[in-house]
């Protein structure tokens, strides 16, 4: 059983921002396949994976937003640099502090999902002009 499943619900109707979303979502996945491990494990390679992916699709739809005019440019940077921050806290303390595995899958879905359909929807809506 896979731990997230993309859902109809989560495209913006940009068939190149949805891409990179099923590919973060297949990398959560792989995450959580990966189970908890030490500092040499598959789990820290899918986090570093994640990190590069994440910054790669973070600076497209940061293009993408800039190209358009979009007003709240400037606060969804900030909610990016907050993600990057975080697997970055997880990377450097997921496997040497308390931090269960399950909260940090948890995390990492709730905030790829409702960023997705409340932050990035609204860029999409805006740059459609609904
Ligand atoms: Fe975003």
């Amino acid at each position: 059983m896979v731990f997230v499943e993309w859902k109809d619900k989560y495209s913006l109707e940009n068939e190149h921002i949805d891409k990179q979303h099923k590919f973060l979502i297949q990398m959560l996945n792989d995450l959580a396949e990966a189970g908890p491990g030490d500092k040499e494990s598959a789990a820290c390679t899918c986090l570093s994976r994640m990190e590069k992916y994440a910054q790669e699709h973070f600076q497209d739809e940061e293009k993408l937003m800039r190209d358009n005019g979009y007003l709240h440019l400037d606060e969804h940077i900030k909610e990016h640099e907050g993600f990057i921050q975080q697997l970055e806290d997880y990377k450097e303390a997921v496997f040497t502090k308390y931090v269960p595995f399950q909260d940090m899958l948890e995390y990492l879905n709730n905030w790829l999902v409702g960023h997705i359909l409340e932050s990035d929807r609204k860029y999409a809506l805006y740059i459609r002009g609904d």
